[in-house]
């Protein structure tokens, strides 16, 4: 029976580019789909950007562009990573896209006639100079458990503590640097406490054999109250105030959904957009709707996701589907994440991360680390660990030397001796051989589909071991030299041969492009699990070239070899148009001595300076430094001034020049001014050249 699968992965914040993380769920997923397509199902592989949501709207304003063209910028990124890595995506949308704003309004609207929608005064923390909310992470102060300064809205990355925003000490927007005010609005609530949720989503996530074990548990604790009643299924704020970057509520002026409530209906949109586009009447003839798709029950829906967005998918996600009269998924498949060299964070500063498009274009095949991915994945959402010698071992050990060394010590023969020709006869031991191989086919699948990517690599090379075994009882190079003994050579190279090709069949969903190859090799059509059963025959093959490089462990050097130091403006301030030296030389500037400094009556930031820059007199100089330095600080050291500006009068009385001093632009970020010192040895009045 041919299966009619709609399979997605987690739709990316289109922030920023793909991480290796990202890729990682892809090439999990990717090899699932593959996986399907060879057993002759039908699938719809689709993806998306997750445009929407506060962050993505102030990035956008900071780059000076519009949301639309800051998303639309990522979204033209995607495709070197997807090809290069050989993701089949069969689309790729946007949750911007209007089939997302239809279906999202639209699901919301089923929602409301349910009775699940309820509106709330919410009061949150306004910031009065960009005039909108604040999101938590948007607003900064001081930890109220310890006290650490510059602390975010949710938690402290000092003490761990986690808070409200509002018990912050000293908040301030993180935008505007304002202090925040507390302001009430109302807030539109998915009422999941209601006992036809509670009960649905009871129901839903413990059918048998659905969702993972450590998943299931997961939701039981996020299903428990506590003694005092706390905890357990919270109603869902699912709105989020104008300026919003995201799909406008339905008659509700100013108000759009959190970026959360739209994003997996992206998964919907995706499809929809496929749909409409004529994807699946292109591929197998589907000529029904979108809408016609999803309303046939033999329909099977597939999540990939990873372990940080479980409550999404397993809670929102079916409640929001269900409760808008829709089909919900059949299943949410979670794993854990992915961490590079010992589990050392993916920092990009210190250079330990696996830079995606850096290993792709060093040169380093795509399939290396399919394949390495592959062999750490299992059913569970357990973390792995991307490892450089671990991935040198297997890939050089394992995949080039026991499966591709099988096709490189067998084709030579066959080419020279039998005009590429395989022996349709193969003796008997061969044939137990193959009949071996060909017995594994189900258990193969089996683990496939239960997504045992490792173990299911580990039965290939237990089956790839046996037959080198064979290869190294029957010796081809010693058959090669003894007279008489062409038909038995042909006959065990003829067995290489075909074992090789059931290899690659059971391979083929991580090793795409090396089987497209394989198959170019054997002038065979494209391999896939059925054709595990016809062997080849006395087929004539093409001339073998070499299928696989080994990994060069420099390479992985190079990988890990720390960037180039980026050059760090702080503050991300740009660097003033270019002068002459002319121009320079037109400032005359002077080291000089800070004779006396006082406090000015009047002012909290101003310092009076008084100066000797050799000239037989002192200059009184105001400095906007009281903030950071004391008096005491300043006297007697030596420091840089303009000595040719026209003096200022001031409301304190006359500035006759200006002190130099390095600050942030962006003070809030990197607070602080740094008065200029000169080396040692410097005299008042000499020239800075
Ligand atoms: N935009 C949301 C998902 C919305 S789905 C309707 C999001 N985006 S994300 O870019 O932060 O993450 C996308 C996917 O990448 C998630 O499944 C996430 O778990 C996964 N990963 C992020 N970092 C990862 C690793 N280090 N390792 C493996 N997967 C990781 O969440
Ligand atoms: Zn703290």
């Amino acid at each position: 029976m041919t299966r009619q699968l709609f399979v997605t992965t987690a739709l990316p914040y289109a922030n920023g580019k793909f991480h290796i993380g990202h890729i990682m769920e892809y090439i999990q997923a990717d090899i699932w789909v593959r996986y399907q397509r060879m057993q002759g199902h039908q699938v719809h592989f689709v993806g998306a950007d997750d445009a929407h949501g506060a962050p993505i709207m102030i990035a956008a304003e900071k780059a000076g562009i519009t949301p639309q063209q800051f998303v639309a910028n990522i979204a033209a990124g995607r495709k070197e990573y997807l090809d290069g890595f050989h993701i089949s995506f069969d689309n790729w949308h946007s949750t911007d896209g209007v089939e997302n704003h239809e279906l999202a309004q639209d699901i919301y609207r089923g929602l409301r006639d349910n009775g699940l929608i309820e509106v709330r005064a919410v009061e949150q923390f306004f910031d009065p100079e960009k005039g909108m909310f604040l999101p938590d992470r948007f607003i900064k102060g001081e930890c109220p458990k310890c006290g650490a300064k510059d602390q975010y809205g949710d938690s402290c990355e000092n003490c761990g503590a986690v808070y409200s925003p509002t018990e912050l000490v000293q908040p301030y927007s993180a935008l505007s640097g304002a202090t925040p005010v507390l302001r009430t609005s109302d807030h539109y609530f998915f009422k999941l406490s209601d006992p036809r949720c509670v009960e649905f989503l009871q129901q839903w996530t413990t059918e048998p054999g659905k969702l993972q074990p450590e998943v299931l548990n997961k939701i039981k604790e996020w299903f428990t109250k506590d003694e005092e009643g706390k905890g357990g299924l919270g109603d869902w704020d699912i709105s989020r105030d104008a300026p919003y970057f995201g799909i406008e509520i339905p008659d509700a002026p100013g108000k759009y959904f959190y970026v959360w409530l739209d994003a997996p209906i992206g998964y919907l949109a995706s499809l929809k957009n496929w749909f409409d586009k004529g994807g699946p009447a292109a591929k197998y003839g589907d000529t029904r709707s979108y809408f016609d798709f999803m309303a046939d029950p033999a329909i099977e829906q597939y999540h990939f996701i990873g372990k940080d967005i479980t409550y999404f998918h397993t809670l929102f996600w079916p409640a929001t589907l269900h409760f808008s009269g829709r089909k919900t998924p059949d299943n949410v498949f979670v794993h854990g994440f992915l961490t590079v060299n010992n589990g050392e964070k993916m920092s990009k500063s210190r250079g330990t991360g696996l830079d995606p498009l850096k290993y792709l274009s060093l040169g380093m095949n795509a399939e290396w680390l399919r394949y390495y991915i592959a062999a750490k994945l299992n059913a569970h959402v357990e973390d792995i660990d991307f490892n450089r010698d671990d991935f040198t071992a297997r890939v050089n050990a394992d995949l080039v030397g026991k499966y591709i060394n099988i096709a490189s010590r067998a084709a030579g023969f066959i080419s020279k001796r039998f005009g590429g020709q395989l022996s349709g006869d193969l003796g008997v031991e061969g044939r137990v051989l193959l009949d071996t191989l060909r017995a594994h086919r189900d258990t193969v699948t089996g683990l496939y589909e239960t997504r045992e990517l490792g173990k299911v690599l580990r039965e290939i090379m237990a089956l790839a071991d046996r037959v080198n075994e064979y290869v190294d009882q029957n010796k081809p190079w010693e058959l090669a030299k003894q007279a008489g003994q062409d038909a038995v050579l042909h006959d065990v190279c003829s067995v290489c041969i075909e074992a090789f090709r059931l290899l690659t069949i059971y391979l083929k969903p991580v090793l795409p492009k090396l089987a497209a190859q394989v198959e170019a090799f054997l002038q065979v059509e494209p391999l896939d699990f059925h054709s595990a059963s016809r062997a080849l025959g006395a087929h004539t093959i093409g001339t073998y070239q070499h299928l696989m490089q080994r990994v060069d462990p420099k390479l992985l050097e190079e990988l890990f070899a720390a960037p180039e130091p980026e050059k760090v403006i702080p503050g991300g301030e740009d660097i003033a148009p270019e002068i002459k030296i002319d121009d320079f030389t037109k400032v005359d500037l002077r080291v000089a001595k800070i004779v006396k400094a006082e406090t000015v009556d009047g002012s909290t930031k101003l310092l009076r300076l008084t100066l000797d820059a050799g000239e037989g007199r002192t200059r009184n100089v105001f400095s906007g430094i009281a903030s950071v330095y004391k008096p005491e600080d300043l006297e007697g050291k030596l420091t840089v001034m303009v000595a040719n500006l026209a003096p200022r009068k001031m409301k304190f009385g006359i500035s006759e020049g200006m002190v130099l001093a390095a600050s942030d632009a962006d003070e809030k970020k990197n607070p602080g001014i740094f008065v200029l010192e000169p080396f040692p040895g410097a005299q008042p009045g000499m020239r800075i050249r």
